[in-house]
């Protein structure tokens, strides 16, 4: 088999690899997206080598020199890349070579790819996991606003998709807003977690030059360095747990994108996506379709395969590293970028959308006062089951007249042994059935006003 060269491991090896090898094993096509933290942590592991005085301060002042200078032609799309470069990892220390000459080959004395790669690999799911805390404030402030503008419209809370209890339109939007911000917390708390530094634990046993690895931890933003090589260049929990956190991010998202979907049909219409989040039918001229929502619903699937996939690969791995791990990369890639994408449209579908609050009100049903009227028999002495039996043969009742309860007559309501009929009728209507609500954490005007307080404090502290 004729083979193909490749250079970095080559001492070992008689033959270079196979095409058909190759297609199958080079990475670089899709671990590029490591670049800015493949060159950030030979940064800090070069910071480490000074400090154990493998590297001289010149030394490492040209090496910086020259890993900046290829993520500088990088991002100008300057095409830095052979078809023999297997990895990103590899593929910068041969431009590096190219670029400062032997020096360039130092930077990888005392690490293995195995920490290298768990470390880049980190890092930029630190990195993206702030990005995308950032985008869920922008999401969550926009529902705080778009609550508070509109703060007094009601619209009919759903339970089995059925017509529920009268609610704030507000309370509605402020229990995604809550939903939004334990997605925060928990991706505060994956920062927290893991925050360990892999370098320095080289292939499995730990690296034979040591160097200070508190001060690459520091230059990394690690909080302080891993307590176990092997550990740290096996496991892979880091991204499960980040897979599962976006997971959850896009699972949030797609209930309420579910929601919103239905807002838009013309038997709900409570909402208009804005033109900019909807799309048409290349058929039927009078569609507007809420594409926007249904998109955000579809890649909660995809969400979900992502960390299956990596629960598959990891769950059978043998310590330390082994190549199947290279796998590990993509799900983690595509979740990111489709995080953040859905996480933009929810925002912006929110902030244009328009509201129609007529719409909501007038669709409401009187049936959504019986708790009401149960509760209020209780006030007047009924015990709570007596009190629901009667409103739920009232509303028997009314269903087979095909009616309303409310529209049933004085002497219907007393036949089924309701008292004060006319105090009920007059206090019995939906804005009434809020305000009782003032419980913490209900639908009631102080209530809401409430999470309102709350919902800033959190803002100021997530
Ligand atoms: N591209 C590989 C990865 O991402 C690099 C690690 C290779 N390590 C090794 N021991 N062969 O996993």
């Amino acid at each position: 088999m004729s083979g193909v060269e490749t250079k970095m491991w080559d001492g070992r090896f008689e033959s270079g690899m196979a095409q058909s090898m190759i297609d199958l094993s080079f990475s670089l096509e899709f671990d590029s997206e490591l670049i800015e933290e493949d060159i950030q942590g030979s940064i800090g592991h070069g910071k480490g080598l000074v400090q154990s005085g493998v590297l001289t301060e010149e030394e490492y002042k040209t090496i910086c020199n020259g890993l900046r200078s290829i993520l500088v032609d990088y991002k100008k799309g300057i095409d830095l890349w052979q078809d023999s470069d297997e990895d990103i990892h590899m593929a910068v220390e041969r431009v590096l070579t190219e670029r400062i000459g032997q020096l360039g080959k130092k930077i990888h004395t005392g690490r293995s790819r195995n920490d290298q790669v768990c470390t880049d690999f980190k890092l930029y799911m630190r990195h993206r996991a702030t990005e995308i805390i950032a985008l869920e404030k922008e999401l969550a402030k926009t529902l705080l606003a778009v609550a508070k503008e509109n703060m007094g419209k009601i619209m009919p809370g759903y339970t089995h998709m059925q017509q529920a209890q009268p609610i704030y339109f507000s309370h509605y939007m402020m229990s995604f807003f809550f939903a939004v911000t334990r997605d925060i917390k928990r991706l505060n708390n994956f920062l927290d977690l893991h925050c360990e530094l892999p370098l320095g634990s080289g292939a499995i046993a730990g690296s034979a030059f040591p160097y200070e690895r508190k001060l690459v931890a520091e230059e990394l933003g690690f909080k302080r360095p891993s307590p176990n090589s092997i550990d740290a260049v096996s496991h892979r929990d880091m991204a499960l747990e980040f897979l599962s956190d976006l997971a959850i991010v896009s699972n949030t998202l797609s209930r309420y994108a579910e929601d919103f979907v239905n807002w838009s049909t013309s038997e709900f219409g409570f909402l208009t996506l804005h033109d900019a989040f909807s799309s048409g039918s290349s058929m039927m001229p009078q569609k507007k379709n809420p594409d926007s929502m249904e998109l955000i619903r579809g890649k909660s699937g995809r969400m979900l395969g992502n960390l299956t996939s990596m629960f598959t690969l990891v769950k059978g791995a043998p310590l330390s590293y082994s190549r199947d791990l290279q796998e590990d990369k993509e799900p983690v890639f595509d979740a990111v970028k489709t995080t953040k994408v859905i996480l933009r449209v929810m925002k912006e579908a929110l902030e244009t959308a328009r509201y129609n609050f007529d719409k909501m009100e007038s669709r409401m049903l009187p049936a959504l006062l019986a708790t009401d009227l149960a509760d209020l028999l209780v006030e007047g002495g009924t015990p709570f089951r007596d009190a629901h039996h009667i409103v739920g043969s009232l509303v028997g009742e009314a269903a087979k007249q095909g009616k309303e309860f409310t529209e049933l007559s004085d002497e219907t309501w007393a036949a089924h042994g309701v008292r004060d009929i006319k105090t009920i009728r007059e206090i019995l209507n939906f804005r009434y059935s809020i305000s009782r609500r003032n419980i913490e954490g209900g639908t009631g005007p102080d209530s809401v006003e409430e999470q309102f307080t709350k919902a800033e404090e959190l803002l100021k502290n997530l």
